[in-house]
């Protein structure tokens, strides 16, 4: 039986992850929006790209959630994106959107449980670890089946910088991004390479460090641009994700997962690297820190702390 993929928020990211994996032809689509005609107009749309570029696979759209049943994964974006304040004229920090995005999260929640209590749910809405915890929560699913998507992006704009500054093809830099989606994740420069030569050894620290915070403010820079949030990098992040559950690659993908004790964590969301397979994360890696990694990945842990706390569950 061909594999059936829902988009749950057809906006920007929604769509462009629908885009990604049209091509793909990894899975049936459908796009839901609770906006209008929006979910069945950008289908219907991308479906109709099919011909032109040579892809195959259903692509149906609806404002109805029930067009959701039976999906193997859930990808979901809804939810209020980050977006000037035409008072103020100032951005909302991810953290601020948690409880406007809470009660969004809550109803998408009830919806997956019910038309898709057997789907991967792939979370992509912000504050993505606070999100990720109403989701799992709210749904009961077993931890490994919500994901958050946070690592795949980070570490796409982290890869990004580093294969710019050195000239060199994207394929060739490896590296990770741990903690959680905000300015306080950290990339482990330690761990990355270009072909398996430390990036330490070809790019000086002062470099590095300015790639590092150029990665930690990522998000913002597309939306000091945009004006409102990027979607081409954080679609391909997901796109990714959803590929290596359905095909079960295991591919090692840094992402926000249920801590109960990885990393000596608990019940908390954050970024790990994470084996993402048919079962959701199928394990998670663990590694020795530094004393000085550990001290970050605790520092980003507390920060997502705080904004769980805002959620005021017990
Ligand atoms: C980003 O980092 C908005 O979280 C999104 O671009």
């Amino acid at each position: 039986m061909k594999n059936k993929v829902a988009l749950y928020g057809a906006g920007n990211v929604g769509a462009t992850t629908a885009h990604w994996l049209a091509q793909m032809e990894i899975a049936d689509l459908v796009l839901f929006d609770i906006f209008g005609q929006i979910g069945a107009g950008k289908a219907l749309d991308l479906y109709e790209s099919g011909p032109a570029l040579g892809f195959d696979g259903r692509i149906t759209g609806s404002n109805d959630p029930a067009i959701i049943e039976g999906a193997d994964v859930v990808v979901v974006t809804a939810g209020v994106p980050r977006r000037k304040d035409p008072e103020t004229g100032k951005f909302p920090s991810r953290d601020e959107l948690v409880k406007i995005n809470q009660e969004v999260m809550e109803v998408v929640a009830e919806n997956i449980k019910k038309y898709a209590p057997d789907s991967i749910v792939v979370l992509v809405t912000n504050p993505l670890d606070a999100m990720a915890h109403v989701m799992l929560r709210k749904t009961g699913f077993e931890p490994r089946r919500v994901i958050g998507q946070a690592g795949a992006l980070d570490t796409a704009r982290y890869k990004t910088f580093i294969a710019d500054e050195l000239g060199v093809s994207v394929e060739d830099v490896h590296g990770i991004v741990l903690g959680g989606h905000g300015d306080t994740m950290v990339p482990l420069p330690r761990l990355t390479s270009v072909a398996g030569i430390p990036v330490t050894e070809l790019i000086s620290q002062e470099k590095l460090d300015a790639i590092i915070e150029r990665t930690r403010k990522g998000g913002g820079e597309i939306v000091g641009l945009l004006g409102y949030s990027g979607y081409y990098a954080p679609a391909a992040g997901t796109a990714i994700m959803v590929e290596s559950i359905l095909k079960d690659k295991k591919r090692v993908i840094p992402s926000a997962i249920y801590t109960q004790g990885e990393y000596g964590y608990h019940d908390l969301f954050i970024g790990l690297p994470a084996v993402l397979g048919r079962n959701g994360v199928e394990r998670v890696i663990e590694f020795e820190l530094t004393a000085e990694e550990r001290a970050m990945l605790d520092h980003s842990a507390e920060a997502v702390r705080s904004v769980v706390a805002v959620l005021g569950y017990d």
